[in-house]
């Protein structure tokens, strides 16, 4: 048997999928890269914006008419989208057999087995106290140094323009015995980089009763033999605590790497996204971060013409980018997200107004961005190697603690998972080139 898997949206889907991958190995399932041959398709989707929402429906469009050839193909679709949707996706969509929510993951063999039996199409999308799936690991792909490990699923936060606390619930932590367990796992088959993931992995613990601190968590992870390099995202500014911000000074393998989204830099658009904070109080928060890892390399995510939003609102979020000078960001053109509190907003700003702005914010960025690669130039970075370069030519690639990514010569005995001292010589546009100190 073969699953064909399609995966839109973030890291969390990614790793969900790699989790999906796992659950029907066990099954005797092998992954196939064409649709066309395969005995199941699972599409996992994503609704924290329009565009990606859409993706579905044309990707449906593809593979519901493979069931004219192939009757028994079964084709399912899970993560946010098929939470939010629920049965009306299978109104929707005649010839989709199965609809499972971001609680679910875990039943989708049973799932699978049940319509093959019946030849009924099934919709499952309720809530649970602890999310499903949540102890399946994600077996990493041999040769791979990095591996994603879930340490909570959901968000309290309700930002009033985001779907994501309707769609993967209320914040859930797992055990930290449990994810110190998967850790050691990933440690003994070779994982050098673990990527803690979360809505908002910041808040970690607060929930639950007896549980320990994201920052207690870090060091007990930073324990962990063989584990070198420790990354986490994603995190909302609020919960950037100051044993969070010390644990970057004191843990040597948590890499000085940060992905830390503003939104927006006007206080008012701020206060009407309900995120909690100022932009004085960030830049309080990247000021502390800098006097401990002065090096530290800062990611964000941006979005452009929230409702209401004037030019010099947006102004703020440029100033931003030039207070904080991030290496890069991640911007977007705002989308009303049905059921959201934004949703019911006035005074929208019109799209081609988005879009200029989402325009000047990106090219802003890019000097920006160009500016920050080309001051590593003659500098020395340890590389956690990854393996030979998409670009091929004799070249290896990997990626420095600040998240950079640099090309180099292969030396003699390079091998996937080195952490090698690179000399940095060229930076080009995205990423930088360097040759190997011996
Ligand atoms: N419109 C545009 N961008 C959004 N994001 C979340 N919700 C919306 C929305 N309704 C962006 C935020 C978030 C990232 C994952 O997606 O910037 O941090
Ligand atoms: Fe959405 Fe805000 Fe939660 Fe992030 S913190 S997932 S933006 S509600």
């Amino acid at each position: 048997m073969k699953i064909y898997m399609e995966t839109y949206g973030c890291q969390m889907n990614v790793s969900d999928s790699g989790k999906i991958t796992h659950l029907f190995a066990e099954q005797g399932y092998s992954l196939t890269e064409t649709s066309s041959d395969a005995d199941l398709i699972v599409i996992n989707t994503c609704s924290v914006r329009e565009k990606p929402e859409l993706k579905i429906f044309s990707a449906l469009g593809r593979y519901i008419p493979l069931k004219r050839q192939r009757p028994e193909l079964v084709i399912a679709v899970g993560g946010c989208v098929a939470q939010q949707w629920g049965d009306k996706l299978l109104k929707r969509c005649p010839g989709l057999d199965i609809v499972f929510g971001t609680h679910q993951l875990d039943s989708l063999p049973d799932l699978v087995a049940k319509v093959r039996q019946s030849r009924r199409a099934v919709s499952v999308t309720e809530f649970l106290k602890c999310p499903g799936g949540l102890e399946v690991m994600a077996i990493p792909a041999a040769g791979t140094v990095s591996a994603m490990v879930t340490i909570m699923q959901g968000c309290d936060n309700f930002c009033s323009y985001c779907i994501v606390p309707y769609v993967r619930g209320r914040e859930y932590s797992r055990p930290s015995a449990a994810i110190i367990e998967e850790v050691g796992k990933l440690a003994q088959a070779g994982i050098k980089e673990v990527m803690l993931l979360g809505q908002n992995v910041n808040s970690y613990g607060l929930q639950e009763k007896n549980e320990i601190s994201f920052a207690e968590l870090l060091a007990l992870v930073h324990d962990i033999s063989g584990i070198e390099r420790i990354r986490f995202t994603t995190s909302h500014p609020k919960d950037m605590s100051d044993a969070l911000i010390s644990a970057f000074a004191e843990l040597p393998k948590l890499s000085p790497y940060l992905h830390l989204p503003f939104q927006a830099g006007s206080d008012t658009v701020l206060s009407r996204m309900g995120r909690g904070y100022t932009a004085a109080d960030y830049l309080e928060k990247v000021e502390k971060l800098r006097r401990a890892v002065p090096m530290i390399a800062l990611t964000t995510d941006i979005i452009v013409g929230f409702p209401g939003e004037s030019e010099a609102d947006f102004q703020k979020t440029l100033d931003m980018l030039e207070k904080v000078r991030y290496d890069q960001i991640y911007s977007f053109k705002y989308s009303i997200r049905p059921g959201t509190r934004a949703a019911g907003f006035e005074d929208l700003v019109a799209d081609e107004e988005k879009r200029e702005r989402l325009a000047r914010c990106q090219g802003f960025q890019d000097e920006i961005s160009q500016e920050i690669l080309a001051a590593q130039v003659g500098s020395v970075s340890e590389v956690l190697v990854s393996g030979p370069s998409k670009r091929g030519a004799g070249e290896w690639s990997g990626r420095t603690g600040e998240n950079r990514i640099v090309n180099f010569p292969a030396p003699a005995g390079i091998q996937v998972g080195d952490l090698r001292r690179v000399k940095i010589v060229t930076a080009l546009k995205h990423s930088l080139k360097g040759e190997v100190i011996t």
